[in-house]
């Protein structure tokens, strides 16, 4: 086992930091049904019985479909499992990702969130800022919509809030409105604009979510990783996991899958330990 916090308080919860994203859980792109919606079903149940208690989930990943097989395969939901979901974006009926920002788009996507999933509260809320339109950053205030989500919050629909893709400037402006208890931006070992704003929210015991921790849709290659990987019998995908998880205690994982094996494999990264050496040879990985 290792010897750094496995666990993380995110909110009013303690949860395990290795968790599972269920953003591959869609159709081809993110968009329509899955191909296979029983292993869509297993994968979800064998996460929660594997001990995973945070889900990262969003009511445009389909849309709406991974919210309905959430709610298929684990309705009623364990008493201590943290759904995290977002809301910014929606999508047309191409599949294109378009942002969903005006203060009542955000408040209609929380009831979306909330019918979708069979909530009467949702865990946490992250507010997901579209930046360029993709995955890049861009500065501008968010305080009318981060605002509407903390009143929404006062009302009691919302548990927590967090904010994704945000710059340093906009999470210090979400944290000046309301509690801020997750951040979920683009990180992994090849990706590492954010070690700043880790290190500062790991000081804040706010939780640091990376997004494509595996690299995304193109998932990380490099003869290094590789490397690494061989000399501790480990898969590169685990050891680029290992790595996220000894970078920083405020660092909780939500790899996406829509396979058993790799669910498999990357919950295993709960017994990997890397040594110094290995650590310091894939940090320089980012270069
Ligand atoms: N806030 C945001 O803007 C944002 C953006 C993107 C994602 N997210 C969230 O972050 C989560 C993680 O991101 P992600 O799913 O896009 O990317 P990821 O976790 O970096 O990588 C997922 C890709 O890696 C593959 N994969 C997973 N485990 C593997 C393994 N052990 N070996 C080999 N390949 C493996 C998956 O394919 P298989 O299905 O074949 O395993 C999939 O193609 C998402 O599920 C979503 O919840 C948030």
């Amino acid at each position: 086992m290792s010897d750094f916090p496995m666990t993380w308080q995110l909110g009013d919860r303690s949860v395990n930091r290795v968790g599972y994203g269920a953003m591959q859980l869609a159709g081809p792109g993110v968009f329509g049904p899955p191909r296979d919606r029983d292993q869509a079903i297993a994968v979800l149940r064998e996460a929660v019985a594997s001990g995973v208690n945070h889900i990262d989930t969003c009511d445009y990943y389909g849309p709406h479909v991974v919210n309905q097989i959430i709610r298929e395969a684990l309705y009623p939901y364990p008493g201590d499992l943290m759904l995290v979901t977002k809301v910014g974006a929606k999508r047309d009926e191409a599949g294109a990702w378009l942002p969903a920002f005006t203060p009542d788009e955000i408040e209609a996507a929380v009831h979306d969130n909330l019918r979708n999933l069979g909530l009467e509260v949702i865990h946490a809320v992250n507010l997901r800022v579209m930046g360029d339109g993709g995955h890049g950053l861009s500065e501008g205030t968010i305080a009318p919509q981060f605002e509407r989500l903390a009143r929404l919050r006062e009302q009691g629909l919302i548990r927590h809030l967090g904010i994704s893709n945000a710059t340093a400037t906009q999470i210090e402006e979400a944290r000046g409105i309301a509690p801020v208890v997750c951040v979920q931006n683009h990180y992994n070992l090849a990706h590492r604009d954010d070690d700043a704003v880790i290190d500062s929210l790991a000081e804040a015991r706010i939780a640091y979510v990376p997004f494509f921790p595996l690299g995304g849709f193109s998932p990380l290659q490099s003869g290094t990783l590789d490397t690494v990987a061989q000399q501790l019998g480990a898969t590169p995908m685990q050891v680029a996991l290992a790595w996220l998880l000894q970078r920083s205690p405020n660092i909780l994982l939500i790899p996406g899958t829509s396979s058993l094996g790799h669910l498999r494999e990357n919950l295993a990264v709960r017994e990997l330990v890397l040594p110094d050496d290995a650590v310091a040879t894939l940090n320089g990985i980012a270069g």
